[in-house]
C-alpha cells in the first residue's frame, strides 16, 4: 500500500491561523493532504455515494428483529436472536483475564447466563426503568450483566472500574441506582460512600465471599445458581431507555446521557459499515465498557452482527497486546490514538517480534489521530488506521473513514449514510468549505441521546438552534466532504481519549485541606493528546512543596480516577476570575500556551 499525495488544498488555509492558535497539537490545517488509496478489501458498504443518496433508517429496520407492534429490545437483537440464526454455538466472547487465562463463551452460553441474571434481578424486585449499575473490570460477567439488565427493560449504568469514591457517588446518587454489581476488589470504594446512596437497595458481588457480605448483599454466583436459564425478554418499546452513561461537560458534575433500545439500529448498521464486521471476524475493541465505545462497540454493535468479541482484562502493554492479537487471531481491531501512540513509542521491533498476520482492519476513535501515526501504521502493520468520530451523546459513529473510501490521514472521514453533518457559525448557518466552525448534525439518527437524566435544560443546550445538534467540537470540511477536527469549542479536556470535565477535577482539588481555589485546563501533550494541568491557590498556613503537590495529586486520583488527576500543578497567588467569581480557564490556558490573553481589563462574566 502506498501513500499518495494529493495537491495542496488552498481552501483549508483560511483556518490555519485559527487552528494554530487554538491548540498546537492538533493537525495543522491547510497542510498538504495525503490520501491513502482505497483499501483492498471487500467491504460491507461498497458504494458510499449511492448508499448515501438512497439510504433511509426505516428500511434498515429489516436488519433487526422486532416484536409485535414495533416493540424492540436491544439485548434480544444482540444475543437471543442468535439462538435461531445458526450462531448458537459460535463463540460470542473470548475473555482473557489479568493472568492470561482464556475463557470462551458461545452465544448460547451468554444467552443462558444473561437469562439467569435477568431472572435473579427480577427476583430482587428490579423492574423496567430501574437503574442497575455495573462496576466491574473487563470480565465476562460485565457483558452478561449488561445484557441481562437490558433484557429486563431496566436501565444499565456502566461504571469505569478505575472510578474513585467521588466519581461513583456523583453517578449513583444522580441516577438513583437501586442495584450495583461489583467485585470484592472494587466493593470497598462503594462501601465507603453507601451512606450517601439512599436509593441503593442491593449490592451484587461477582466472585464474592458469602461470609463477608452484609444484609442486602449477594454473591452473583448464589443468585444465578438457583435462577432459571429461561427468560422471556421484556417487550420494551423502541424508545424505552437502554443505558445511562455519565459524561463530562464544561460546567457542573457529569451528566447522565440517556440512550434507548432503538439505538441498536445505529449500533448494528455502523458495526456493519464502519467496523466492517463479517461472519468470520474476531473483533477486539480495546475500550472499557465503562465508556461509550466499550458499551456500544464492545457489546451491542458487534453482537447484534453475531461477531465474536474479545475482552481483555489486562492493562496496556505493547507485547501483551500483540500477543493477544496473535493468540486469538484478531482480525478487526478498534482502539484509540493514545494507545497507538504508545505502541509507536514501544517501537517497531516489538511489532516485528509478532506475526499479526490475522489483522485485516484497524480503527481508531476518541481523540485526534495524528497523520504520523497513520503513516507509522502503514509501515509496521501494512494497514491504514481508519479514524472515526462520535460522542457519548451521539451514541454511534457518525463520521468515519469507511473502508470503501480513500483514507485521509488526519481526517475523521465522511458522514455515514443516514447522517447529515455540517460546519456552521454560531447562528447555525453553514460556512464555506474549508472554513472553521462548529461541528453540527441534523437530528434524527437512531442512537441520538434522548435526554439528559433529570436535566432537561442541559439536554436543550445541544439543540439551541432548531434543526441542529451542537456537538461542542470545532471542525472544517474539505472539498471532498471529509471532516477535520480542530478542537473543542468549550473547556472539556480529552486526555488519552478520556473526556474529563474541568469542574470535576477542580471540585476534587478543593476538597483537599491545602487547596483554596483551583482552575483546571487541558495542556497539549504529545502522547496523551492533552494532560490535565491545575492552577491552585493554597490556603493560609500551607506552603508549596513537592510532597504537598504529590499529596494533592494522589488525593485527586483517589477520589476521581487514575486518568482524571492533574499531572501538573502550579501554585499561584490568585486566579483570574469573572466578576461573578468564576475562574477564567480561558485565561489560564492562554498563560500556559503563551498566547495573547486578550482584553482582561474588565474580567466580566462570560
Ligand atoms: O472532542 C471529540 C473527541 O471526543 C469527544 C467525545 O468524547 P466521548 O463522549 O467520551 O466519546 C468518545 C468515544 C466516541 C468528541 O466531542 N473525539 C471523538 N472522536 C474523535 C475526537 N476527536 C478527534 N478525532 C476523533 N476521531
Amino acid at each position: 500500500m502506498k501513500l499518495v499525495d494529493s495537491p495542496g488544498k488552498s481552501k483549508g488555509k483560511k483556518v490555519a491561523d485559527a487552528a494554530s492558535q487554538d491548540d498546537e497539537h492538533h493537525i495543522p490545517l491547510g497542510a498538504r493532504q495525503e490520501i491513502i488509496k482505497k483499501f483492498p478489501i471487500d467491504p460491507n458498504l461498497k458504494n458510499y455515494e449511492d448508499t448515501y443518496a438512497s439510504f433511509n433508517w426505516e428500511d434498515a429496520k429489516k436488519e433487526l428483529t422486532y416484536f409485535a407492534e414495533g416493540k424492540l429490545n436491544a439485548a434480544y437483537n444482540a444475543v437471543d436472536r442468535h439462538m435461531n440464526d445458526g450462531r448458537r454455538n459460535k463463540v460470542a466472547l473470548y475473555a482473557i483475564s489479568n493472568d492470561n487465562k482464556l475463557e470462551k463463551f458461545t452465544f448460547q452460553e451468554i444467552y443462558e447466563a444473561s437469562n439467569r441474571m435477568a431472572n435473579a434481578l427480577r427476583e430482587l424486585g428490579v423492574r423496567k426503568g430501574d437503574r442497575v449499575f455495573v462496576f466491574l473490570p473487563r470480565v465476562a460477567e460485565l457483558y452478561i450483566c449488561t445484557v441481562a439488565i437490558a433484557k429486563l427493560g431496566a436501565i444499565a449504568g456502566p461504571l469505569f472500574s478505575a472510578f474513585g469514591p467521588d466519581a461513583l457517588r456523583d453517578r449513583l446518587k444522580d441516577s438513583g441506582a437501586t442495584v450495583v454489581i461489583t467485585n470484592p476488589a472494587l466493593k470497598p470504594k462503594l462501601d465507603g460512600i453507601k451512606h450517601d446512596l439512599t436509593d441503593l437497595q442491593y449490592t451484587i458481588v461477582v466472585n464474592g465471599d458469602k461470609k463477608s457480605l452484609k444484609a442486602q448483599e449477594y454473591t452473583y454466583e448464589e443468585l444465578v445458581e438457583k435462577a432459571s436459564t429461561k427468560f422471556e425478554c421484556v417487550r420494551t418499546d423502541a424508545e424505552d431507555p437502554l443505558y445511562l452513561l455519565y459524561t463530562s461537560g464544561t460546567t457542573g458534575k457529569p451528566k447522565g446521557v440517556v440512550h434507548v433500545h432503538n439505538d441498536i439500529l445505529g449500533h448494528h448498521m455502523t458495526s456493519k459499515w464502519v467496523l466492517d464486521l463479517k461472519e468470520d471476524d474476531v473483533y477486539w475493541c480495546t475500550a472499557d465498557p465503562g465508556w461509550v465505545t466499550g458499551t456500544v462497540y464492545g457489546i451491542f454493535g458487534p453482537w447484534s452482527n453475531g461477531t465474536s468479541v474479545v475482552c481483555y482484562e489486562g492493562r496496556f502493554d505493547a507485547d501483551s497486546w500483540y500477543e493477544l492479537v496473535d493468540r486469538l487471531k484478531v482480525t478487526v481491531w478498534y482502539t484509540a490514538p493514545t494507545a497507538l501512540r504508545m505502541l509507536m513509542k514501544a517501537g517497531d521491533d516489538v511489532v516485528y517480534r509478532h506475526s499479526l498476520e490475522s489483522l485485516r482492519y484497524i480503527l481508531s476513535v476518541g481523540e485526534p489521530l495524528n497523520p504520523e501515526v497513520v503513516r507509522w501504521g502503514m509501515k509496521v502493520y501494512g494497514l491504514p488506521i481508519h479514524d472515526n468520530w462520535w460522542q457519548t451523546e451521539t451514541g454511534m459513529q457518525l463520521i468515519a473513514n469507511i473502508p470503501c473510501l480513500p483514507v485521509k490521514p488526519g481526517s475523521m472521514g465522511r458522514p455515514l449514510p443516514g447522517v447529515y453533518a455540517a460546519v456552521v457559525n454560531d447562528d447555525g448557518d453553514e460556512v464555506e468549505t474549508g472554513e472553521l466552525g462548529r461541528l453540527v448534525v441534523r437530528p434524527g439518527w437512531p442512537a441520538q441521546l434522548r435526554t439528559v437524566w433529570r436535566n432537561k435544560e442541559k439536554y436543550d443546550e445541544y439543540f439551541k438552534i432548531p434543526g441542529w445538534y451542537f456537538s461542542g467540537d470545532n471542525a472544517w470540511k474539505d472539498e471532498d466532504g471529509y471532516f477535520w477536527f480542530v478542537g473543542r469549542a468549550d473547556d472539556v479536556i480529552n486526555t488519552a481519549g478520556h473526556r474529563v470535565g474541568p469542574f470535576e477535577v477542580e471540585s476534587a482539588l478543593v476538597e483537599h485541606e491545602a487547596v483554596a481555589e483551583a482552575g483546571v485546563i487541558g495542556k497539549p501533550d504529545k502522547e496523551r493528546g492533552e494532560i490535565i494541568k491545575a492552577f491552585i491557590v493554597l490556603n493560609n498556613g500551607f506552603t508549596s512543596s513537592d510532597q504537598l503537590l504529590d499529596d494533592i495529586r494522589e488525593h485527586t486520583k483517589r477520589q476521581l480516577a487514575a486518568h482524571a488527576y492533574p499531572r501538573e500543578i502550579e501554585v499561584k497567588e490568585s486566579l483570574p476570575k469573572t466578576r461573578s467569581g468564576k475562574i477564567m480557564r480561558r485565561l489560564l490556558k492562554a498563560w500556559e500556551l503563551g498566547l495573547p490573553t486578550g482584553d482582561t481589563s474588565s474580567l466580566e462574566d462570560d
